[in-house]
């Protein structure tokens, strides 16, 4: 059982009231159904009502209650590292157009926060990374070197404002940062009317055909629309076979007040295995909340996830002499095997039905150029970014990394079966998860603080992998591509439509 302190819950969902717009009842036509209500969607749509278009947001769960209100919310075009990688991998042209839509997009939502006067704790920054060792400031030097020849205004600098010695940085200036969920939902607040829409708590199961395009709902509505945007994380439609184009990763994050005096001025991610992202945030109460991120792993991959944000803490401490915690919380996103994220039609026979994912854990500035690349496509304008982030462009399916995924997922789908073999209920402690067997079926069980076993089938309904149990979050992870369901078999995270079948609650 977990003895971590704090709310275990994301200061940026905490610090704003939960919103409540109507679940979709009827058939509703529209120009635009846009599947997700997170930073994509909701941009996506704001940039196509303001151009005259009637707009559905079709949400499964609450406006910003998934990735985009649960991630560090830094604006930014200095992604750790990337430039060097990209101009090497994908050539100096595609990493001009990533590193100049970047930068675009974080100029869009400073324009948007303008004139919508948008209260949300926008300012601009300076972003680095930076190097704890010696040895790793050859990359750094690299990446300054490969920034600065994209026109990026970049420095290398000896010293920033943490309180700890680093080995060297590259400095980005004047980028941003913001409270994502106070952000969206005012663009949210702003849609509905003249014929659009927002709805809440109606999942999409499926979209059908094109010309109209028919999204459908869990409960029966359906949105009728010219054209369709997913913008679930990875796509809900498996047509596009994202889900083999990219890998779902985890990572966390612990938010704790600090000494306004002792914080740092900037936005801050170090390298290697041990990185940590570093970033404040006001409060509506006048203190400072001090962010420190990292631990990132591959869904599955982590044996005790409680472990991830300990290490957190105890470098919170030893970092910043900070030991009481406030706030904690972890994200998912898919990372793009080719370092670029899939933004565009859906396959290449779609030409109505858009796409937005894998955006490698940097999804503030791409979910925003992401909204501005498929609303101009949908617009019919040329956008200058779109051939680099096509979404259907040949994919690096034998990349080593793609294949070693890939052969992952499928070592998992085999292997996993075989999980839990041995182990009976009687092996499961209260408050923890596992796979059992029980008359020779496999049977994912938790068992609550009471003692009350609650079982659901291990069996992931979108391609059928095995769920593993999430210590943390206590929740069943998928290590495939990544959907996520609560103890008692809830949708958490997609791609899966579907809950994890019940196997009935029994008292032990
Ligand atoms: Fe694809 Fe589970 S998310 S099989």
């Amino acid at each position: 059982m977990s003895l971590l302190s704090g709310e275990h819950r994301s200061f940026w969902v905490a610090s704003t009231l939960p919103s409540s717009y109507p679940s979709l009842e009827q058939d509703v036509s529209v120009d635009v159904a846009i599947v997700g209500g997170g930073l994509v969607g909701i941009t996506a749509a704001k940039l196509l009502k303001q151009a005259g278009k009637t707009v559905a947001v079709i949400e499964a769960d609450r406006i910003a209650s998934g990735v985009s209100g649960h991630t560090t919310a830094k604006l930014t075009a200095l992604h750790q590292l990337i430039y060097a990688d990209l101009v090497e991998e994908v050539g100096t042209d595609k990493a001009q157009v990533y590193a100049d839509s970047n930068q675009a997009a974080i100029e869009k939502v400073s324009a948007l926060v303008q004139a919508e006067n948008i209260d949300c704790d926008f300012s601009r920054q300076d972003a680095y990374t930076f190097a704890r060792t010696q040895d790793n400031v050859g990359k750094i030097e690299a990446e300054v070197k490969a920034a600065s020849k994209l026109g990026l205004p970049v420095d290398y600098v000896s010293g920033v404002d943490l309180p700890f010695e680093i080995a060297g940085a590259i400095k980005l200036p004047n980028q941003a940062q913001f409270h994502p969920r106070k952000y969206i939902l005012h663009l949210a607040g702003t849609l509905a009317g003249e014929g659009s829409h927002v709805f809440e708590q109606t999942r999409v199961i499926t979209v059908n055909g094109e010309n109209p395009c028919r999204v459908m709902t869990e409960h029966g509505g359906t949105v009728i629309a010219q054209d369709v945007i997913i913008a679930t994380n990875l796509p809900i439609l498996d047509q596009g076979l994202f889900f083999a184009k990219s890998y779902p990763k985890r990572s966390y994050l612990i938010g704790a007040y600090i000494d306004p005096t002792k914080a740092p001025t900037g936005m801050f991610i170090g390298i290697g295995q041990t990185y940590r992202s570093i970033r404040t945030t006001p409060t509506d109460d006048g203190r400072v909340l001090l962010l420190m991120g990292g631990e990132g792993h591959k869904v599955g991959d982590a044996d005790d996830t409680n472990e991830r944000y300990q290490r957190l803490v105890n470098d919170l401490k030893t970092d910043f002499g900070v030991d009481a915690v406030d706030y904690r919380w972890s994200s998912q996103d898919m990372v793009s095997f080719d370092k670029l994220p899939y933004i565009g039609r859906l396959t290449p026979m779609s030409n109505h039905t858009y796409v937005a994912t894998g955006f490698s854990h940097w999804g503030m500035s791409k979910s925003i150029l992401s909204a501005m690349i498929l609303s101009d496509l949908i617009l019919g304008k040329s956008n200058p970014w779109a051939d680099t982030y096509d979404a259907i462009r040949p994919t690096p399916f034998v990349s080593q990394t793609s294949i070693k995924q890939n052969l992952d997922v499928g070592s998992r789908w085999v292997g996993d079966r075989f999980k839990g073999l041995f182990e009976s209920e009687e092996d499961i402690q209260s408050g923890d998860g596992k796979l059992i067997t029980i008359s020779g079926e496999k049977v994912a069980a938790y068992r609550d603080d009471t003692g009350n076993l609650h079982k659901v089938s291990p069996v992931c309904p979108h391609l059928g992998c095995i769920v593993d149990w999430n210590a943390a979050e206590k929740s069943w992870d998928c290590p495939c591509h990544g959907s996520r369901f609560s103890y008692g078999g809830d949708i958490l995270q997609g791609p899966a439509v579907k809950c994890l079948a019940s196997k009935s609650e029994v008292n032990s």
